[in-house]
Order: C-alpha cells, then structure tokens, then sequence
C-alpha cells in the first residue's frame, strides 16, 4: 500500500539510528500489532482498526521523557507498517491512496495522536482539533457548526473523520467542496485557517520544538520538526481512524456462508468454523427486518440512494447538488465557489453513512438534526432550484410512505459501525 521511495529510505535509516541507544533506555511495552510480516517487504502488517494503534504510549498521565526516549528506541516504533483493511473495508482496496513521502509507522501515527489532542498547537493553545472534531461524535461536533480560536463560529459542519483512507478516488478531493488535495492539505488548512486554529507556520514549528517530548519524536521519526512533518504525523493519525464492523458487514458476510451445501461442511471443518462465527456475528449485530426491506429501497430503484451513495464507503466522492442551504439568502454555493462550473452550483460532496448514528447533525451546514429528519428531507419534495440533481428528483417522484422512510431510517442505522477507541491523554508535558 506504502511504495518505498528515495525519501523513504533516507527516512527509514533516520528512524534505524533511534533505536541504536536501546539498551541505554528501558523500553516500552512493545505491543506488537501481529507479529506478521508480509513476505514480500518484510513490514509488520497491521490491521486497520486494531485498538492498539490508537491506545497511545503505554502508561498514565501526561508523557515523561523517560516515556518518550523508551518508546523511540522501541524497533516497533519505527517498523514500517502495511496496513491491513478490515474486512468491511477490503473490497475497497484501491481507493486507498499511497502516503508518498513517508511509510506509515506506529510511531508516526502515535505522534500524529498526541498532535490532534493538542490545543497548543492553535495561536493561544485554546484549540485543538478534537475541538471540531469529537471523537464521541464521530469525528465531528454535535452542533450545526463548530466555533474556532476566539470562539469564531465557522460556516459549516465539520465532515466526520471516518473511514478517510477510503476517501481517495482518483483525485483526492477533501472538504464539502473538494478545495483540499489531500487529508494532509485539508488539516494544514484547517491549522492555518485564522478562524480555526490560527497557526504561523513558523511560529508553530518553534513552538514544538520549544517542547522537548515533541522535538525528541520529531527528530526520530522525521529527521526535524517541520510544518510538513506535522501534517503528516497528524494525517497518519487520520488515515487509521476507520469504523467497526456493522450489522449490515455482518449480514451481507452471513450471505456467502449461508447456502452452503451440508455435505460440502461436514468434509470442510474449516469452512464449517468459517460458517458458524459469521452466524454467531449476526446474531450479535443483528441485520433487522426493516433494515431489510430498508436495504431493498436504497439500492433499489424506488429509492435509488445507491446512484450516489455507493461502494464500501457508501460514497461515490461525488459533488451533487440536492438541494441544502439554498432557500438561504446567501447560499453557501459548494463545488461551484472551486470551479465556478454551473453543473457544481450548490453542490456537496456525498459523505458516508457508515458514522452515521454517532454524527448528527447531518448535512455541509449541519441544518438537518435526525436521521428520520435526512430522508424526509429527500421526500420532502422542497429541494427544488435551479440545479438540482436528476437523482434527487427521482426519489422525491417515487412518494416514500411512512413505512418506506423509516426502512431507510433502519437501514442506515445498520450501516454504521462503531467507532475507534481513542486515547485522549497522553501529551508530552
Ligand atoms: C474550528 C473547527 C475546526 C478545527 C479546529 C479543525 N477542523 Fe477540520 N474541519 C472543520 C470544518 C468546518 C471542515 C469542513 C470545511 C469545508 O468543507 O470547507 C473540516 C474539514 C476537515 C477535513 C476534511 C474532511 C473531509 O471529509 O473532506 C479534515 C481531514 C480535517 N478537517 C482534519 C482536521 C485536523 C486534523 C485538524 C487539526 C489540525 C482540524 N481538522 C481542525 C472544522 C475544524
Ligand atoms: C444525488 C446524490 C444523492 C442521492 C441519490 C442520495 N444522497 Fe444522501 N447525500 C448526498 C449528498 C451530496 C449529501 C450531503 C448534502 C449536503 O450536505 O449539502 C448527502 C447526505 C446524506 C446523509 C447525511 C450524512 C451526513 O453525515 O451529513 C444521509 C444519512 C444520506 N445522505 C442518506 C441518503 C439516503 C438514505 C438516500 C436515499 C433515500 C440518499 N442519501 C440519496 C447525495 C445523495
């Protein structure tokens, strides 16, 4: 998934040389993550979504240096890892972009953590990313908009932090109006951005390297502290936030063991194992009757939810026009503020539903506060303007009933899975 590059290899003997002064250290609980390698570049292969990526440097309370110099010279730190897509996710696999400069290690992703935690990364360290960006909601806030440094209110609803590795078709579009190039361009943005975090780059590199804990990582893992280290540092953080396993994932796994032959189990132990745990896995996430005939409408033609709301993330990276915010005075006018393309007036990039439970309110201007609320609003038949997607006209004709719409509701539920478990704490001092 990491194609080594030139820069790479200068980088992977840069981090060799922290671990040289192991034995001068005591070292931190190595968790290794599988113990596997691949056989092909001998990185540890990880799986996506392993809590232990995301647990932070062993231990309690604010980081000591002790902490820091065992965790660096731990050879697990800076292994270069493969990462391993959950199941639900695999079908994906190409959508996941190669991070071109620098291989994703634990000790990056770790680094990146304690950075996203971090409000004195802001101008007046009062804000830090999770600021807009809860990891119990989601990623996102539980309010229409989030407000910034000086309690400046933005104009639109933070887009959850889930499943970003999957957002990389082709072009890589990020923010509502694919105006940021990569996870790593939208966050140094947002860093930047005088009503979000208001940091000079200059400044904020100074700033780091003033604190010891992070200047010892920085130098590790990236030679130096630089405004582009922090950006990836914080994007490889991004990258490993996914979601869990869904009653959806489960159901549809339950589907290809269902119809086995009996004979062809009882020859097959293996098979047969393979068989029972994904019925075991259904009926402890189980897929609803409604969530059933949910999932019949929004692939199907009546609703059609899947003509944009497509592929393992539920999202075609698509910018479609269905019609929010635009009865406002000032419309905020979406993908045609970037391109000033008629076809892009008003339009907003799809986002996944595979958060959605956890993320309400919904919508590029967080004005649509439940779930129920969402597909009324796609049967509400009050979208209309002057550019309104052709798909959204079909599902507003097809007159949703009740039962219908609250199908959908099921539906969407059971595609979301849980969220990552995140260690919040555990900041250099
Ligand atoms: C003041 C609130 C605020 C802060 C602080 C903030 N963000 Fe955001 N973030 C937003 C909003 C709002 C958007 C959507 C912007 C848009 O579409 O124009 C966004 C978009 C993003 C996106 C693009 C997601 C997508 O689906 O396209 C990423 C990635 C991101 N933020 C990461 C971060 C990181 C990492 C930090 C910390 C360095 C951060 N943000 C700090 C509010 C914030
Ligand atoms: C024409 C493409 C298109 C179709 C068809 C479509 N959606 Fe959407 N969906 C979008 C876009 C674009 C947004 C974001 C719009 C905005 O914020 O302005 C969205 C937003 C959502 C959200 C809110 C997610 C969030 O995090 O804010 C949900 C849930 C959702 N759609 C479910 C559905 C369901 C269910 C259907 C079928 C009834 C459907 N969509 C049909 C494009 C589409």
């Amino acid at each position: 998934m990491h194609r080594p590059s030139p820069i790479l290899t200068a980088v992977v003997a840069l981090a060799a040389s922290c671990g040289a002064s192991a034995a001068r250290h005591a070292q931190a609980d190595p968790l290794p993550v599988t113990g596997r390698h691949s056989a092909e570049d001998q990185r540890t292969v990880v799986r996506l979504g392993d809590p232990r990526l995301l647990a932070g440097i062993p231990g309690a309370g604010p980081l000591e240096l002790e902490e820091i110099r065992g965790w660096l010279t731990d050879p697990a730190t800076n292994a270069p890892l493969t990462l391993e897509l959950p199941a639900w996710l695999r079908p994906g696999a190409g959508q996941v972009k190669e991070l071109a400069d620098y291989p994703l290690t634990r000790g990056r992703i770790e680094l990146g953590r304690q950075l996203f935690f971090d409000p004195r990364l802001s101008a007046d360290s009062s804000v830090s990313c999770a600021t807009c960006h809860e990891p119990e909601h989601g990623f996102t806030v539980s309010t229409r908009v989030a407000k910034g440094i000086g309690g400046q209110a933005g104009t639109r609803n933070p887009p959850a932090l889930l499943n970003r590795i999957m957002l990389s078709v082709g072009e890589d579009r990020q923010f509502w109006d694919g105006r940021a190039t990569s996870v790593e361009d939208a966050l140094l943005h947002a860093l930047a951005d005088p009503t979000e975090m208001n940091a000079e780059p200059t400044a904020l590199v100074d700033k780091l390297t003033g604190i010891e804990g992070y200047r010892l990582q920085f130098e590790c893992l990236y030679g130096d502290v630089s405004w582009d280290a922090i950006g990836d540092a914080i994007g490889a953080f991004v990258r490993c936030l996914v979601t869990g396993d869904s009653a959806y994932d489960a159901e549809v796994a339950w589907r290809s063991y269902r119809n086995l032959d009996p004979e062809l189990l009882a020859e097959d132990a293996d098979l047969a194992a393979r068989r029972t745990s994904a019925r075991e896995a259904t009926s402890r996430n189980p897929f609803l009757e409604s969530a059933r005939r949910g999932e019949r409408l929004f692939f199907g033609n009546r609703a059609w939810c899947s003509a944009c709301h497509n592929g393992v993330n539920f999202t075609d990276e698509g910018f479609h026009n269905i019609g929010v915010g635009l009865a406002s005075p000032e419309p905020d006018l979406g993908r045609y503020r970037v391109t000033g393309r008629d076809e892009d007036w008003g339009a907003f990039k799809t986002p996944t539903i595979r958060g959605a439970v956890h993320t309400a309110p919904y919508m590029h201007d967080g004005s649509v506060a439940t779930l129920a609320d969402v597909i009324d609003w796609y049967a509400h038949a009050g979208a209309s303007n002057r550019n309104l997607d052709y798909r959204y006209r079909w599902i507003e004709r097809t007159s949703l009933s009740r039962q219908d719409r609250d199908d959908l509701v099921a539906f969407v539920k059971a595609c979301s899975g849980s969220l990552p478990a995140v260690a919040k704490g555990r900041l250099p001092r």
